[in-house]
């Protein structure tokens, strides 16, 4: 077996941050740095791919030199090089790769092609102890996913989006309500002075036979119910915001409650041994979502386990460590970056899609 390396430098471009992070095999975060690209696609109401590739294009050596500064280390310190090989914007996903190649080749050094959901899959045993197998709620802006994670490179996929993802449906409703960019936090300030109580939108697939979510509909929900109250300058915004924080929450329960059966079935556990809930991706940064889940997790003997935020929203320090869990296994310098890349590529699709993973 290919000896495993002791200081990895991540790379992680694959949407609108640009970042690098220093991280050992004992788990020290010697630097993890980010540089974000959220002010530029503000003025866009979103990310724009083009202008993202450009961005990571002129930010990725100065971020490399950050985190070398930042952990008082030379490029010669480092062991291994791993960068996002995929999935996301394939341009930003080119330019990491292309940069993680170089300094592997350059250096002489092993080079790790990592899938970004498994980066967000295994964030957790970086901050924590947290043993295999776990179930795992993996929601981020492109992906929603219930997951049992049995090991690197083990998932095996519950259910996923048949439309939007959670976080996909907080960013187009805020810009709808004219909250700007990103949109999970700015729904997330304003649910904060809200009634979540004050307007009724719908919980679409709660309580059917399958794992799976849809969050498009709620959006044209959403949309319907702000131009019946007079569109975003006279609508009460903050109820609004409220409203469908608490439907975004109450279906990614819901969905949960039927994984968690479906884990406890696959992967018994000794009694004194409570399963793990992990969340993970940038929508678990929302305190909202972490607390019912939390009601959820206690009701049915799960410890929830959710990173610091910093591991939860794209960062490079959880691409390091997800090449590190590897032990080994390099992969070779003509590895091409994958737009797409299920986790579970076994998976069967949710009932009328096809494509997505
Ligand atoms: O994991 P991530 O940083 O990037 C992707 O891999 O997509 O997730 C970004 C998503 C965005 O949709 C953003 O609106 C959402 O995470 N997000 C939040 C919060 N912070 C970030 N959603 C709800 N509440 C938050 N506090
Ligand atoms: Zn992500």
């Amino acid at each position: 077996m290919a000896q495993r390396p002791l200081i990895m430098l991540g790379i992680e471009s694959s949407c609108d941050e640009t970042a690098a992070a220093i991280v050992g095999a004992d788990k020290t975060i010697h630097a993890n740095e980010i540089a974000s690209q959220i002010d530029t696609h503000a003025q866009h109401g979103g990310v724009v791919p083009e202008v993202a590739a450009r961005q990571h294009l002129e930010m990725i050596d100065q971020v490399i030199q950050r985190a070398l500064a930042k952990a008082d280390m030379k490029i010669s310190d480092i062991d291994a090089i791993a960068a996002t090989g995929g999935p996301g914007l394939i341009g930003g996903v080119a330019i990491g790769t292309v940069t993680a190649k170089a300094i592997a080749a350059a250096r002489n050094i092993p080079y790790f092609a990592v899938n970004h959901l498994e980066g967000h899959a295994l964030s957790p045993r970086l901050a924590d102890t947290v043993p295999f197998p776990y179930l795992l709620l993996l929601v981020s802006g492109g992906h929603t996913q219930l997951l049992a994670v049995a090991g690197p490179g083990k998932y095996h996929r519950y259910g996923t989006t048949m439309d939007d993802a959670a976080g996909e449906a907080f960013d187009k409703c805020a810009k709808i309500m004219g909250l700007g960019y990103p949109g999970g936090p700015a729904i997330e300030t304003a649910a904060a002075l809200g009634n979540a109580a004050a307007i009724a939108l719908p919980r679409p697939l709660k309580g059917s036979d399958n794992c799976h979510f849809s969050f498009s509909g709620l959006k044209t929900a959403l949309a319907n119910r702000l131009s019946q109250l007079g569109g975003p300058l006279i609508a009460p915004i903050n109820d609004l915001a409220a409203s469908l924080q608490q439907a975004i929450a109450d279906c990614l329960a819901d969905r949960t409650k039927r994984a968690m059966t479906r884990f406890k079935d696959a992967y018994p556990l000794p009694d004194n041994n409570r399963p793990v809930l992990v969340i993970a991706g940038g929508v678990a940064a929302n305190k909202h979502i972490f607390k019912t889940l939390a009601t959820v997790a206690d009701k049915a003997g799960f410890r929830l386990c959710v990173p610091p935020s910093i591991l939860c929203t794209d960062n490079a320090a959880m691409i390091a460590w997800a090449a590190l869990e590897r032990s080994g296994h390099p992969d070779p310098l003509d590895f091409a970056p994958r737009p797409r890349w299920p986790l579970d590529p076994d998976a069967s699709p949710p009932p009328g899609r096809g494509v997505r993973q």
